[in-house]
């Protein structure tokens, strides 16, 4: 069959000609056909997943009581665009009682979207010109990023490092990136490392920003996640609003992932182009899921019962890794427990097998343990496990640790 002409006319960012035809297999393409692969073979048996990066369970049923009820009113059936007053107001009491946040302008410094993902597409339209440099922390989520250099931006990676505990390094910025340079984006608790900011970082990160007349843009997505002490928002740095805006999303912190919401708040004039971008972009989410986001940013309870769950499953998860020589450290939120990938594995038959990078140790977790994690080398190797794997009730959540313990039970990992 001849080609079609349409494969002529896609847009270069996306390959130009040569759209869809690179035979290259991507991380997680690979990972999904390695399980595949271990499931046809092991026909059975029980794939442990803690690759997954949403949360395993439901939103609560208060919240989905509260999407059912609104979706019955009238008044919310239509198009929504930058959203009505319920869920701004939710948001500037949120930042107030949950982040120690006060005196957020509902009306002009939050506006909801539908899920920060869609807000990190939308953003670069308002702020990036050609040739404009974006500083990203990297490993990490690269959508910012991606529609940067759709629009003929350039990214600037900063590297997330034990030594430097998982912060990017702001001084290592060479100045002709920084001449050029207009907007920092970060994200904490972070995914993949798990590592927190902290605020002496945040008020550097504020003089930074003054200093090369920056934006910053903090991703909060898993700020609600923590194990110990209150959420740090970028917010409640002094400066923070001048400088920059934070997404916050329900999708980790209430179990929300596939509603899609969440909102930006902060800067003024950001949040109004934000919002001027997003009117041409999207016709916002639906009032009713809005209002059920709402109604858990008033019920921060929920929140909690996730977290301490989370670290439940995170207290055992390292004890098991490091009965078998990881030295896996408990993060102080989020759900990802990031550690350095073992250069080797040792069974106590004698084989030894040894692992060049994180994909290739991924790779043999799935294949002979049926445990799927998922591997970074970007800056260092390192292998994420997310405890977000799927359990009946917290006796299924024990079997399931007993299950890893037992699986990795006759291997010693070497570093
Ligand atoms: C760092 C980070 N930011 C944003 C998102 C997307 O969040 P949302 O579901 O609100 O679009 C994710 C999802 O995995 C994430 O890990």
């Amino acid at each position: 069959m001849s080609e079609s002409y349409i494969q002529n006319l896609f847009a270069e960012r996306i390959g130009g000609r040569n759209y869809g035809k690179s035979t290259a297999i991507y991380k997680f393409e690979k990972i999904k056909r390695a399980k595949r692969a271990a499931m046809a073979a092991h026909p059975g048996k029980e794939i442990i997943d803690l690759g997954v990066g949403e949360p395993d369970e439901m939103a609560f049923p208060e919240v989905v009581e509260t999407l059912c009820a609104e979706a019955r009113k009238p008044e919310n059936r239509g198009y929504a665009d930058n959203g009505d007053a319920v869920l701004k107001q939710a948001a500037a009491r949120y930042l107030q009682n949950v982040c120690g946040v006060p005196g957020i302008n509902p009306e002009t410094e939050v506006v909801h979207s539908i899920g920060s993902k869609a807000a990190l597409s939308i953003l670069p339209a308002a702020l990036i010109n050609p040739g404009d440099y974006v500083l990203m922390t990297v490993p990490g989520y690269p959508v910012f990023g991606t529609h940067s250099r759709y629009y003929g931006g350039l990214v600037h990676n900063l590297p997330l490092t034990e030594q430097n505990h998982f912060l990017p390094d702001l001084d290592s910025v060479p100045a002709e990136v920084l001449a050029k340079a207009k907007v920092l984006v970060l994200n904490y608790p972070n995914n993949p490392t798990g590592a927190s900011a902290t605020p002496e970082f945040f008020a550097r990160v504020v003089a930074f920003a003054r200093l090369h007349k920056l934006v910053v843009i903090h991703d909060a997505a898993y700020a609600a996640l923590v194990f110990e002490g209150k959420p740090l928002s970028f917010l409640a740095t002094p400066g923070a609003k001048e400088v920059g805006i934070e997404l916050h999303s329900a999708s980790k912190s209430f179990n929300m992932t596939g509603w899609r919401c969440g909102f930006v708040v902060g800067n003024e004039l950001l949040v109004k182009a934000y919002a001027d971008v997003k009117d041409n972009t999207d016709s916002g989410q639906f009032l009713a899921v809005q209002h059920a986001t709402a109604y858990g940013l008033d019920h921060p309870g929920i929140t909690e019962q996730i977290a301490a769950k989370y670290s439940r499953r995170m207290d055992a998860i390292v004890q098991v890794l490091n009965q078998r020589g990881f030295n896996a450290r408990k993060p102080r939120g989020s759900f990802f427990l990031y550690v350095k990938s073992p250069k080797a594995a040792m069974s106590t038959a004698g084989n030894r097998v040894e692992f060049r990078t994180a994909e290739d140790i991924s790779q043999w977790l799935i294949t002979e343990k049926l445990i799927s994690t998922v591997p970074w080398d970007d800056a260092g190797a390192y292998l994420r496990f997310s405890v977000t794997f799927v359990a009946k009730d917290q006796a299924d959540e024990s079997r399931i640790i007993r299950e890893i313990a037992q699986r990795l039970g006759d291997v010693k990992f070497e570093f």
